[in-house]
């Protein structure tokens, strides 16, 4: 009935059907879906209502006023009782929208810094107090940066040291944040005073103990008169801010292309108090970095008057670091990203 349209002959009690259609229509408009199909079927431009006002064309005239005030009012009346069911759902929508400022607030959920960040902004911010600024490297290097220009010749054994990925023959990631140091030796003057975090990648066994990448902090001091106990002083200040006050250091002679002499640094260890523990292995010290004077070799690669100036430089591995501090025995878990692992931090 209601799909009436103007063609066909309009009369009263097709409009009294229409209404009575229309009205019990109404009833069950529940939703703004609903509502928006019942506006259109009878209240819009094409809807059963206006169809039926186009039809008074071929009515009689004396018919015409008469069946034309009816459907105006029917019209009319729907308007308003549709206007009215709106009216009142959109007044319950306001109500039970309000602002109670009596209720307790909803927690947000917050996320957390990820081990590793947390212990790499701690490292940097102890470094960056003791006078060092940062500096980042790219970590897809040459073999020159990585090797080269760090005292390693073509073919020297100690390229072995470190599993290399290379991309190309002369393409690589780098092995280590050493290469930083080229780049900031480029490109400023002494004195240097240099941090430079970031990830390295070496082709390493996957286990609970090494991972393909990780993460390191490279450290540079390069000025006139720097010397072996600026170094040794630098590392224990560190440390002693890192690790507790009563942390100590021992050096250990080591190797490093780079840097002569050389020496590996293990602190006591902050679990045991250097007494032995299973952390330690029973030691009571914790290997935690490789440092040394750099090479001569190094400062002129570098641009720098290795007459007159001398630096040291150090590295250290976060992750070890990140391990050790949370008493975590799996590397693996920094790079799964499983929340269970991360919300403890
Ligand atoms: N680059 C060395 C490594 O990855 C660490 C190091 C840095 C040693 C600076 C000496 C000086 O093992």
């Amino acid at each position: 009935m209601s799909g009436k349209t103007g063609a066909g002959p309009v009369s009263l009690s097709y409009l009294d059907t229409l209404e009575r259609e229309a009205l019990a229509a109404l009833k069950a408009v529940a939703d703004d879906a609903s509502a928006e199909a019942y506006r259109i079927k009878y209240l819009g431009k094409k809807g059963a209502v206006k169809s039926a006002l186009k039809g008074l064309g071929s009515l009689p005239v004396e018919e015409r006023k008469a069946v034309g005030a009816r459907a105006n009012a029917i019209n009319a009346g729907l308007e308003e009782e549709f206007g009215k069911k709106h009216w009142k759902k959109a007044a319950a929508g306001k109500r039970s929208g309000q602002f109670d400022p009596t209720l307790p607030g909803f927690p947000f959920p917050r996320g957390s810094l990820h081990p590793l960040q947390k212990v790499r902004t701690e490292i940097c911010s102890i470094l960056m107090d003791m006078g060092f600024d940062i500096a980042y490297g790219p970590e897809v290097e040459t073999d020159y940066y990585n090797f080269e220009a760090l005292n390693h010749p073509p073919h020297h054994p100690a390229r072995d040291m470190q599993d290399t990925f290379y991309i190309s023959d002369t393409v690589l990631l780098r092995t280590h944040t050493s290469p930083v140091q080229m780049h900031v030796m480029e490109t400023q003057k002494p004195p240097i005073r240099s941090i430079m975090p970031g990830r390295v990648y070496r082709n390493e066994e996957i286990s609970a103990r090494s991972y393909c990448m990780f993460h390191q902090i490279e450290g540079l001091y390069i000025d006139e008169n720097v010397g072996f106990a600026d170094l040794k002083g630098t590392l224990l200040a560190f440390c002693r801010r890192l690790f507790g006050e009563d942390a100590n250091i021992k050096i250990r002679p080591s190797f490093f292309p780079f840097t002569e002499p050389s020496i590996e640094v293990d602190v006591s260890c902050f679990l045991c108090k250097g007494s032995g523990c299973s952390v330690c292995k029973k030691t009571g010290w914790l290997e935690i970095l490789g440092a040394g004077m750099v090479h001569p070799n190094v400062l002129a690669a570098g641009g720098i008057d290795n007459e007159k100036y001398t630096g040291f430089a150090f590295g250290m591995g976060i992750d070890r670091i990140a391990l050790l501090k949370y008493d975590i025995n799996d590397i693996r878990l920094f790079f799964e990203n499983d929340v269970r692992f991360l919300r403890q931090f």
